[in-house]
């Protein structure tokens, strides 16, 4: 009797079972990416989705609806391309408004907030979670995700567009990005800038390849110089000397460099066959790679070490752990200043000059945290930069030659480093084909990570920053020919991937970067680097910094000054080469300037 029952209910339920396997011919409704305006998708089963538009300013089923205010704003707010332009030229207008300081002032704020404003924070969802968990708020050890990834049961990888396979990785890279000829970058930058941006970011950018390209190593999630100290304690203490706050080092032809492993036990990748002693043990483990990470590890070494000088010197009663310590908020200071002064004041080509001062944001809503973001990474990617071969005193070095070159940084030195790396052209980064044969294996391996982790299409990323979704290869690449073959290999403009776009974006007009690059880069970078607790209201102050001398050297630092006051004889230092760069690519000559 019984059995008999169970039998019925079993046959009852089977045709449901068969429902339930048919229905999967429905799509999950979110592949579509129906929700605008940073709405966010919630599928009900198979057929059914909301777009929660809860503060978006729009309305609607997929949030396309403006309520009048955003209407207004829409109307009023200038496109990103026009405010570029107006930024980069009209050089007489922007030196008056930047001499006036209540309007630089207020047009810096606005700057930071517009921009910042555009990252959540805290974050929202990171590559194992496409909704809000506490768990990827909770576990920094994933980089977290601007955008969730696609979901898993969508047609396409990037949704519904485009085809079932994207296109091989490897001949989207030999075709599109290789370098056929170098391509200098036409904004005039040099390799002093291209090892800056690589020594900088390799801080918070380094991805945990044994856990997977979703996971960090770099669990501060921003401007922490863990390069510079270590990212364990155990580490920092190994490069310390623990006496006066100061770093271990060792003096070479009268010169101070880092110490070698054998000083401080630390592990460093270099090839097996390098002896010990020529290993320099620095806080970042990879930074032997290159002459120009050890040069700027040499230099903020001796920076900290100056510094440390400096605040003994008004405080003789200080322990050496509060001078360690003391220094180092000087220096993520310093870096803060540089970064944003030097730095993205070059990279922007802007002539409205930018300026670091953290009071700006004190009465406005602003979260003084960060998260480093896989996109961030990704789009930091800038191996174009680097040049065909590294010209050093007049002494040329293949990458074979170049690279884990430890004997460069002690035969050369820092002075004639700074000098060769600042007159030497870096390349153009944006446009395409440009990548040197030796890193081109890098890009490939940011495009297959970005499909692993299933990156949206980077036109979903171009409507979150504001950006209108091109709609074409054509208005992508600015030209005709590399678009067809695009087009061929990934068949729909909505399906081309966020990586291999931003480096095959048609440059803006004479710079380095086309429009989403900077678009996308400037909210992360600024957001990163305000949202360092020293720039809050609690730590934005002299005693912080061990008074007004420590306040001082944070508030008064360029990348000049950091150089020339840590080496004998002053070099030419510069992001730019020292000659001007003509709309033609043409160089005209322009006197260098040593002066600090
Ligand atoms: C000759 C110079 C360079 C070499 C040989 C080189 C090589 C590499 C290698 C082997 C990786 C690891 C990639 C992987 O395993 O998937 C990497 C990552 C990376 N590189 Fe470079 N690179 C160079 C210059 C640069 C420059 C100038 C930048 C400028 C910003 C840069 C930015 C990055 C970034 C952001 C990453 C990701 C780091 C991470 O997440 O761990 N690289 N590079
Ligand atoms: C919402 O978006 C979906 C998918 O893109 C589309 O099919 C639908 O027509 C849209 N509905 C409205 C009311 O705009
Ligand atoms: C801005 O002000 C500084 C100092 O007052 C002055 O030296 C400089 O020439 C001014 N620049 C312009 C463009 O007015
Ligand atoms: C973070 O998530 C990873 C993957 O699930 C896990 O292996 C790791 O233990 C988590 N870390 C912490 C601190 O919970």
């Amino acid at each position: 009797m019984e059995a008999a029952r169970v039998a019925r209910v079993i046959l009852l339920l089977l045709p449901l079972c068969f429902l339930e396997v048919a229905d999967t011919t429905g799509i999950n409704p979110c592949c579509y990416f129906p929700c605008q305006n940073k709405g966010v998708c919630v599928n009900f089963g198979r057929e059914d989705y909301e777009c929660d538009c809860t503060r978006t300013g729009y309305y609607g089923v997929n949030c396309t609806l403006p309520y009048f205010w955003s209407r207004v704003y829409t109307i009023l707010k200038p496109s990103p391309s026009f405010l570029h332009h107006a930024l980069t030229h009209y050089k007489w207008f922007w030196d008056i408004l930047s001499n006036i300081s209540f309007i630089s002032d207020t047009l810096m704020r606005l700057v930071l907030v517009a921009r910042s404003n555009m990252i959540p924070s805290p974050p929202t969802y990171n590559s194992d979670y496409n909704y809000i968990t506490w768990e990827g708020y909770a576990n920094v050890s994933y980089f977290t995700r601007l955008l969730p990834p696609v979901p898993k049961d969508c047609p396409t990888p990037t949704g519904t567009r485009g085809y079932k396979k994207p296109p091989d990785a490897e001949q989207l890279a030999e075709e599109f990005l290789l370098r056929r000829k170098f391509i200098p970058d036409p904004q005039g930058s040099n390799l002093m800038f291209a090892f800056f941006a690589q020594h900088f970011t390799h801080q918070f950018f380094r991805t945990d390849f044994d856990r997977g390209p979703e996971f960090t190593k770099a669990l501060g999630h921003g401007v922490d110089l863990t390069h510079i100290y270590g990212s364990s304690l155990e580490r920092q203490h190994h490069l310390r000397i623990f006496k006066d706050g100061k770093l271990k080092y060792q003096v070479v032809n009268g010169e101070v460099f880092p110490p070698s492993v054998k000083d401080a036990p630390i592990k460093m990748k270099y090839p097996s066959t390098l002896p010990e002693e020529k290993r320099f043990a620095i806080g970042h483990d990879l930074f032997g790679l290159l002459p120009g990470l050890m040069m700027y590890a040499t230099i903020w070494l001796r920076e900290h070490n100056r510094v440390c000088d400096i605040l003994k010197e008004e405080h003789p009663t200080w322990s050496d752990e509060q001078l360690f310590q003391t220094t180092r908020l000087i220096l993520i200071g310093e870096t803060i200043k540089i970064v944003i002064e030097d730095y993205v004041q070059h990279l922007s080509g802007y002539n409205f000059k930018l300026r670091f001062n953290p009071e700006l944001l004190f009465k406005e809503h602003f979260q003084y945290r960060n998260r480093i973001a896989i996109e961030f990474n990704h789009l930091y990617h800038w191996h174009p930069l680097m040049p065909d071969t590294f010209i050093v005193k007049g002494q040329e070095f293949s990458y074979k030659d170049f690279l884990f070159n430890t004997e460069v940084l002690l035969d050369i030195g820092v002075e004639d480093l700074v000098e060769s790396f600042s007159k030497q052209r870096a390349g153009r980064v944006s446009g395409g084909k440009n990548i040197h044969q030796h890193v081109l294996k890098v890009a490939i391996g940011v495009i297959e990570h970005g499909r692993k982790l299933r990156l949206q299409p980077f036109n979903e990323y171009r409507k979150w920053f504001g950006l209108t979704p091109y709609k074409s290869f054509q208005e992508l690449t600015g030209e005709t020919e590399v678009a067809a073959k695009l087009e061929k290999l990934y068949g729909h403009i909505d399906a081309i991937e966020f990586f291999p776009a931003l480096l095959l974006e048609e440059p803006q007009e004479n710079s380095i970067f086309g429009e989403s690059i900077v678009e996308m880069g400037a909210p992360f970078s600024l957001k990163g680097l305000m949202g360092n607790p020293i720039c809050s209201p609690e730590y934005w102050k002299p005693s912080t910094f061990g008074g007004k001398t420590g306040f001082d050297i944070v508030n008064t630092a360029t990348i000049q000054k950091l150089v020339c006051l840590n080496v004998k004889k002053c070099p030419y230092v510069s992001f730019h080469v020292p000659y001007d760069i003509d709309s033609d690519g043409e160089r005209e000559r322009k006197e260098p300037s040593t002066e600090l």
